[in-house]
C-alpha cells in the first residue's frame, strides 16, 4: 500500500506510464482515513492547484434558468413526478438581468442551469445569448441536460463557450438503475454526448455524485480514471444528498453494498475526490460544489478551495425561484446573503489568501489543443 499512495512523483501521468495513480491507487485513496496521509494528498493537489491554474479563484454566476423537467432521476428533487415543487421558468429578459449583474460583480462567466424542460424555446435561449454576449463580456456555460447535436450545434453557434454534463457514474447498470427512461424518451449516451460536445468546441465539463446507493469504491476511481481518458476541461463533483421525497431518498438502504464496497456520503471522501480530480486532469476548471458546501457547513467553499478547486459558483437566480430549485434538501446559497452569498464567498476566499480571478477563466487545456491543431491547408482562396 505504501508504494501504492505515492504521490510525489507526479500524478496526472496516467498515460505517461508512470503508474502512480492507476485505478487500484485511486481506489486506495478513496480508502484512506489517516489523516496524516490525507493531508499529504491535499498538499500535493493544492501544489498542482497552484501551479496549473494559479492562485485566483473565478467566479461564474450560477442562473438557475427553469426547475421544469420531464426526467425521472431517481434521486433528484425537481424530477417530473414531483407535484409539490412550483415550477418556474426564467424569460429573457429576466435571464438578461441577472447576466448584467454578473458583469456588474466582475464575474466573468455565467452558468445557465435547468432541468429537461420541454418549455424552453431553443430559439428564444440561442438569442438570450446572442445578446449576453454582446452586452456582457462574460462567458456563458450551459448546463441543459441530455440535448440533442443539433440543438448543442445551435446554442454553440449563438455563442455558448461550454457545457456542463455529468455522467454521474460510470457504472452503466447503476445509471440505468437511477435514471429511468421518462414517457417521452430513452436517455442518451451521455458519453457520446461529451464527444459531440468535443466536437462542437465547447469547453467540456462533466463530474459525478458520490456516495450514490449502489456506487461502489472501485466505480468511483474508474470514474476519477475516466476524468483523464475524457480530458474534461471542467470537473464538478459533489456528494449524494438524500431528497427523501424521491425514490432512492426513501429506499437508499435497500440498494446500498455492503459497508465494504459501498462508497459513502462523507466530507472526507468527498474532498479526496476533488484532490484526486485535480491530480489526474490538473489544467481543468474545479469548482467547489453547492453540494459539498451543504454537506460540509463549517468547511464549506474555504475546504474544498484548499483540496484542489480553483471556482466557486455563487447563485444568481432571482432569491424569489431559488428555494424552488431544490434538487437535494438545505442547498446552501438559497440566503442570498448569507455565506454563500457572492459577498461572502469573495470573504471567504481572501481569508484564505487567495484572490478574485479577473477574466473568463478558460482551462489551460483550450491554449494547449489550439496549439496542437493541425493547422488549416493554405489551400483554400481566398474571396
Ligand atoms: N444530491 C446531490 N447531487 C444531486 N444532483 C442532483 N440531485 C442530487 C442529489 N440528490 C446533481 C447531479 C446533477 C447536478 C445538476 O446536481 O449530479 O448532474
Amino acid at each position: 500500500m505504501e508504494a501504492d499512495h505515492n504521490i510525489s512523483n507526479r500524478a496526472g501521468s496516467l498515460d505517461r506510464g508512470s503508474g502512480t495513480l492507476n485505478r487500484e491507487t485511486l481506489e486506495g485513496w478513496l480508502r484512506e482515513t489517516d489523516e496524516a496521509r490525507l493531508e499529504e494528498l491535499r498538499a500535493a493537489a493544492d501544489a498542482e492547484r497552484r501551479r496549473r491554474v494559479g492562485e485566483a479563484v473565478h467566479l461564474r454566476g450560477l442562473i438557475e434558468i427553469s426547475n421544469h423537467c420531464e426526467r425521472h432521476c431517481l434521486y433528484c428533487g425537481v424530477r417530473a413526478p414531483r407535484r409539490e415543487v412550483s415550477r418556474y421558468r426564467l424569460n429573457s429578459e429576466e435571464i438578461l438581468a441577472c447576466a448584467r449583474r454578473a458583469g456588474q460583480l466582475g464575474f466573468g462567466t455565467i452558468v445557465m442551469q435547468a432541468g429537461e424542460d420541454p418549455g424552453l424555446c431553443l430559439e428564444d435561449l440561442a438569442r438570450t445569448i446572442e445578446r449576453i454576449k454582446v452586452e456582457t463580456a462574460c462567458a456563458v456555460t450551459l448546463s441543459l441536460g441530455e440535448l440533442s447535436r443539433g440543438e448543442l450545434a445551435r446554442l454553440r453557434q449563438a455563442g455558448a463557450d461550454r457545457y456542463l454534463l455529468r455522467f454521474e457514474t460510470s457504472d452503466r447498470d447503476l445509471f440505468q438503475r437511477i435514471h429511468p427512461p421518462s414517457r417521452r424518451h430513452e436517455h442518451r449516451d451521455r458519453l457520446e454526448i461529451l464527444a459531440w460536445l468535443r466536437e462542437l468546441g465547447y469547453e467540456v465539463g462533466s463530474g459525478v455524485m458520490i456516495g450514490i446507493p449502489g456506487q461502489s469504491y472501485s466505480s468511483l476511481a474508474q470514474d476519477i480514471e475516466l476524468f483523464h481518458t475524457l480530458d474534461l476541461d471542467m470537473i464538478g463533483v459533489g456528494p449524494y444528498l438524500a431528497h427523501l421525497d424521491t425514490p432512492l431518498g426513501r429506499d437508499g438502504q435497500r440498494l446500498s453494498l455492503d459497508p465494504s464496497r459501498q462508497a459513502p456520503v462523507c466530507v472526507r471522501l468527498a474532498r479526496t475526490v476533488v484532490a484526486l480530480a485535480r491530480l489526474v486532469q490538473p489544467n481543468a476548471n474545479i469548482p467547489s460544489t453547492t453540494a459539498l458546501a451543504t454537506l460540509d457547513r463549517a468547511g464549506g467553499h474555504r475546504e474544498s478551495l484548499r483540496w484542489g478547486a480553483n471556482v466557486v459558483m455563487p447563485n444568481l437566480t432571482p432569491p424569489r425561484y431559488r428555494a424552488e430549485y431544490e434538487i437535494y434538501p438545505d442547498k446552501a446559497g438559497i440566503d442570498p446573503v448569507g455565506v454563500d452569498s457572492a459577498g461572502g464567498i469573495v470573504a471567504t476566499i481572501n481569508s484564505i489568501g487567495r484572490t478574485v480571478a479577473r477574466g473568463r477563466g478558460d482551462s489551460p487545456n483550450i491554449t494547449r489543443r489550439r496549439e496542437s491543431a493541425p493547422k488549416p491547408l493554405q489551400t483554400e482562396v481566398s474571396q
